[in-house]
């Protein structure tokens, strides 16, 4: 198969690990980046043997097919109109658009121009996730009854050389960390019925710790603690606790409840991990995830520790499906629905009322089991 010709916009801080995947790709090929600084774009290039072109030059290359934009929130939408005026297909990091009703615009631009969508998060494609998901649709929890999601730190002013965009509106910690969370439960569970918050906020500004920005001062627009409640059309309801108020905290990132058993997901922020599943009360079990591809460690972080990250295979999944005329997983109904639930949250907790979900998405296809990129083209 002839790989994809792909673009990139915006070359901050995620993208060294989007050019990392593609070089590990073999259905995909990154001929050019851009960004609106262009000597951010010109050093990207150098460090990873591309071209480095102006944005319009990128959109204007006939060679590239699809653009992976990397840029903030806020640019998401502009951007990835511009990719899809170009007639090129879009993937974006998350989330789809800061808000529905941008997004919605994008979704229809790129079913006027008939071209695809894709959106950020790939985690759940990732070994831990399908396990997961082949769990429960086995039925070994029996059936879903409800859940818990905790993810809790102090924010993301302490390593983010420009953490501006997280603290105004379209990022605080729901938009910018609930899309894994919320795409894990959608894969798990199928799509989300209605939703409701309490929300706080417990600083007006954050001090920023690293980079050459350190010890400025940024504000804080948005709600940074939230206690939520999601009820999804299969009967479960989830509490759902997204903060960056939190200095330390003991849960589990992701619990689900069924009839006969509980299984402990593994943190929907990267792809590995073993899911533990208890049956009937008894002691949690490993349950192998070896089976699946991307679940195996590939990466070490900044603290150490050994994670399975295999960023970017969403693209390689959708590069796979633009090749073989299949729909990709990581397509825009399933990113606009979880954007609805997020933004949902926002206004429950904003109005003191449940919010209904409208938008409905299937869950994606399980990736099948066996090793690499492969199982996208078998
Ligand atoms: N940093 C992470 O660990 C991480 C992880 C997962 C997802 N993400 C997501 O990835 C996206 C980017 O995050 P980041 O941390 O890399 O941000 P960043 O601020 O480090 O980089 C964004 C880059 O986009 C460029 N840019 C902004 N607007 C643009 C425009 N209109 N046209 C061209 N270039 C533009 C900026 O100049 C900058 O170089 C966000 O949506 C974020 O939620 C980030």
């Amino acid at each position: 198969m002839e790989p994809v010709v792909l673009g990139l916009i915006g070359c901050g801080n995620i993208s060294d690990a989007y050019l990392a995947g593609a070089a590990r790709s073999q259905a995909v090929t990154i001929k050019a980046c851009a960004d609106q600084q262009p000597a951010v774009a010109q050093a990207k290039a150098q460090a990873h043997d591309i071209l480095a072109l102006s944005v319009d030059d990128l959109l204007a290359d006939p060679e590239i097919a699809l653009v992976v934009n990397l840029t903030v929130p806020d640019a998401h939408v502009p951007v990835g109109l511009a990719v899809l005026a170009a007639g090129k297909h879009h993937y974006s990091e998350k989330p789809l658009g800061t808000t529905v009703a941008e997004a919605r615009r994008l979704v229809e631009a790129a079913a006027r121009q008939d071209r695809r969508l894709g959106c950020a998060p790939d985690t759940f494609l990732g070994g831990a996730h399908q396990a997961a998901r082949r769990l429960v649709d086995e039925g070994a929890i029996g059936r879903p009854v409800g859940g818990t999601v905790a993810f809790m730190t102090a924010g993301m002013q302490g390593w983010h050389p420009n953490p501006d965009f997280f603290f105004q509106p379209g990022g605080g910690p729901v938009l910018d960390v609930g899309p894994y969370y919320v795409a894990a439960l959608v894969n798990l569970f199928g799509p989300v019925r209605r939703v409701a918050a309490i929300a706080s906020r417990a600083h007006d500004t954050r001090t920023i710790g690293s980079g050459p920005r350190a010890g400025e001062t940024v504000p804080v627009a948005v709600p940074t603690h939230f206690n939520g409640a999601l009820e999804f059309g299969n009967g479960a309801n989830v509490s759902f606790i997204a903060s960056w108020d939190v200095r330390r905290h003991a849960h589990n990132e992701i619990e689900i409840y069924g009839t006969e058993g509980s299984l402990i997901v593994p943190d929907p922020n990267f792809f590995g991990g073993n899911p533990r599943l208890s049956v009937d009360g008894g002691d949690w079990q490993d349950q192998p995830i070896d089976a699946h591809p991307f679940g195996a460690p590939n990466f070490t972080t900044g603290r150490g520790k050994r994670v399975a990250n295999y960023r970017m295979i969403g693209v390689v999944d959708m590069a796979c499906a633009l090749r073989t005329g299949r729909p990709h997983r990581c397509d825009a109904a399933f990113a606009l629905h979880a954007l609805e639930v997020m933004e949902g949250l926002h206004v429950s907790a904003e109005t003191g009322r449940h919010v209904a979900i409208e938008s409905r998405c299937e869950r994606p296809e399980p990736v099948p089991v066996g090793a690499g990129e492969g199982v996208f083209v078998a």
